[in-house]
């Protein structure tokens, strides 16, 4: 039976990473005769301007029935002064939210031959393979009561809710343990439960849930402390798991270990592992349009598509195998570009991954 990938290139300089991380899977599908077939929509501002809203019910029906989602980026100056509710980025998280997609993966994995891109020494991230499992549906990003109201002094006050039930802590507590077995055997727990009754819970939940897997090693560090010791001493963690909104703010800081956020892949999974798959980054609006954005965060996006949604470890490890000698060549995009080394666009990126997979 054929498997329908859904394709939701999104805004900025969602189009164009896409366009290559498209080739890169049409490859992929006839290599290693994946029986993918495909369709595509649109999502985000695009969405807004053909539909009024950033996810209308026909894609989020698309993409229920699809076996995997692959995405873009959202958002840009042009949709910035539109109510909170329809903004672009609502379109992302109604559809995380709405096909379930709670464990988010985010690997920050640092290619040897980037090293010197990275903003730290080389011997400190020299090596470096960590995976954040970021909650995805939950937490503050989708709390209620939110909004604004007016105080009796006449001033307004706003306001969000940070709310986090057992389940929902126990089953990404789950990912963080079943992630960690099978990679280092290390968990860091990051919450701030000196401050927060939601982290108060989070760390009792994942303290009962460590009994399930006495071989994997469990600890736990408050957000500040964590955000601190990714940056002098990343290489102490293995998996990392987090609430939804410590999580996007310390992917952001682990994608700089690897050198840029362009490098990052992230998978966000329901509990059948039924996943969409797209680049950390954002829409980068002040460079779209130049193609110059970096394809590799999307293209391995599609590598952790192959692994995590369909089992196809060979042709994940092959485009892994492919992007990685892309940068033996020297060939780099302007975030990841150092000196004596070859600057490229993006189609010359993602035609040089097509290359190198091809002749595999
Ligand atoms: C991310 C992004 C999103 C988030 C935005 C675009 C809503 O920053 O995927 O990390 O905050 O989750
Ligand atoms: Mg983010």
């Amino acid at each position: 039976m054929s498997k329908q990938i859904l394709i939701l290139p999104g805004d900025g300089i969602g189009p164009e990473i896409m366009a290559e991380a498209v080739k890169v899977l049409e490859l992929a599908n006839t290599k290693y005769q994946l029986g993918f077939e495909f369709s595509h929509d649109v999502i985000g501002g695009a969405a807004i301007d053909k539909h009024g809203v950033p996810l209308a019910d026909e894609t989020l029906e698309r993409a229920r029935a699809a076996d995997a989602v692959l995405l873009g980026a959202v958002g840009g100056p042009k949709w910035d002064a539109i109510e909170r509710d329809i903004r672009p980025e609502r379109g992302l998280l109604k559809i995380r939210a709405q096909l379930g997609l709670f464990a988010n993966l985010r690997p920050a994995i640092l290619y040897p031959q980037l090293a010197d891109a990275s903003s730290l020494k080389p011997e400190i991230v020299a090596g470096l393979d960590i995976l954040i499992v970021r909650e995805l549906t939950g937490g503050i990003y989708f709390g209620a009561p939110r909004g604004t109201r007016e105080l009796d002094n006449g001033e307004r006050q706003a306001y969000d809710t940070l709310p986090y039930s057992e389940s929902e802590i126990r089953r990404i507590a789950r990912v963080g343990f079943d992630m960690a077995r099978v990679r280092g055997k290390k968990l860091c727990s990051v919450d701030k439960a000196n401050v927060l009754a939601s982290s108060q819970l989070w760390r009792e939940v994942v303290e009962q849930v460590a009994k399930d897997y006495p071989d994997v090693e469990l600890s736990h560090m408050y957000v500040d402390n964590a955000a601190m010791q990714l940056v002098r001493a990343p290489k102490q963690f293995d998996v990392m798991v987090t609430d939804n909104m410590f999580g996007d703010i310390l992917s952001d800081e682990a994608s700089m270990l690897t050198g840029s956020i362009g490098m990052l892949p992230s998978a966000s999974l329901d509990s059948n592992n039924k996943g969409m798959y797209e680049p950390c980054h954002g829409s980068a609006p002040d460079i779209a349009g130049k193609g110059i954005a970096n394809p590799l965060a999307t293209i391995l996006s599609v590598s952790m598509m192959l692994r995590y949604s369909f089992n196809q470890h060979a042709a994940a490890e092959a485009i892994e195998k492919a992007v990685s000698l892309v940068l033996d060549q020297g060939l780099r995009t302007g975030d990841i570009w150092s000196e004596g080394k070859a600057k490229v666009g993006t189609q010359e990126m993602g035609d040089a991954v097509v290359a190198a997979l091809r002749n595999l």
